[in-house]
């Protein structure tokens, strides 16, 4: 997760505007709405052209220009292959995310065949672990997702998105971080994934109102070691080597001003072939580390 909430790409595959859509889609711009989300709003509320349909865009088109986010208002937004729901309770997925699932899935592949365990550590709506889920599951490879999150609320949006997507082999717990999983799932995940809150307390702060939207707690994480926001880093990074199996691996992502810390934690966990990689806009995002 970034702080910055600027879609890659809009939802997509809806129908062309015509007549009277343009017309309001030039209504909503003169309200003070861009051309393209006016046009997303549009597509998404104008399902008939009924005072009904009419009413929910005007709802949702207030909402936005008070502020709200555009993924908010229409409820649904794409995370790679999936549509996922969203509400003000889970984190809207970033497209940096979308690059850790990329990684992940790499990970996965160098392990081979093998049916794989893997843990979803702070799911939110489910965006990392349900995207594994299906693109492992379009190759023919078999993965059992373990999605967890402290926050109950954010483990129903989740679930929702794993039925929408007829995504089964998952089970939900709630927990803050390896808390309250089982003592015999240790040493025997083959991959751990994580986007915890990094976003520090006196950072949030400074940063864009539009943040104020979603789940504080999915965003802001306590300082350790001198490090803004570092703690939910430090506490899964450490204690990731008793959870994973010999050589699975652990993806997680992390501030871009925390690389050296993060490198720090996975020697200090003994980790292996610890990696730290650049996100598309050269920012220091993701690490990768194995249990030798
Ligand atoms: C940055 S969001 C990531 C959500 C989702 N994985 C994504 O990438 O869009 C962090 C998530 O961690 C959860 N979380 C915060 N503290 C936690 C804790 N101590 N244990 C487990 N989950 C926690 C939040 O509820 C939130 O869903």
């Amino acid at each position: 997760m970034s702080t910055r909430c600027s879609p890659r790409s809009g939802p997509g595959n809806w129908p062309r505007v015509t007549g009277v859509n343009s017309y309001l889609i030039a209504e909503l711009i003169g309200e003070g709405l861009n051309r393209r989300e006016a046009r997303w709003l549009v597509e998404e509320f104008m399902t008939g052209a009924d005072s009904d349909s009419i009413r929910s865009l005007r709802l949702a088109a207030r909402r936005r220009l008070d502020g709200e986010p555009l993924q908010y208002v229409i409820g649904h937004w794409p995370f790679r292959g999936l549509d996922l729901d969203l509400d003000p309770r889970v984190l809207i997925p970033r497209p940096e995310t979308e690059e850790l699932v990329s990684v992940a899935l790499g990970e996965l592949r160098a392990l081979g065949p093998e049916p794989s365990l893997v843990v979803d550590l702070g799911c939110g709506s489910g965006a990392i672990g349900l995207a594994l889920l299906q693109e492992s599951q379009r190759v023919g490879s078999s993965v059992a997702l373990i999605a967890v999150d402290a926050s109950r609320e954010a483990l129903n949006v989740a679930e929702m998105n794993a039925v929408k997507h007829g995504l089964g082999s998952v089970s939900f717990v709630q927990s803050s971080w390896f808390d309250a999983l089982d003592e015999s799932l240790r040493a025997s995940f083959d991959l751990i994934v994580a986007n915890p809150p990094y976003v520090g307390v006196e950072e949030f702060e400074t940063l864009d109102e539009v943040l104020k939207y979603e789940p504080r707690r999915a965003l802001v994480a306590q300082s350790s070691r001198g490090v803004e926001g570092l703690a939910d880093l430090e506490t899964i990074i450490l204690q990731a080597p008793a959870w994973l199996a010999v050589g699975g691996s652990l993806v997680v992502e992390h501030g871009r001003d925390q690389r050296a810390a993060v490198l720090e934690l996975a020697h200090e966990a003994r980790l292996g072939q610890v990696s730290d990689l650049e996100d598309l806009s050269g920012h220091a995002r993701i690490l990768v580390a194995r249990r030798c």
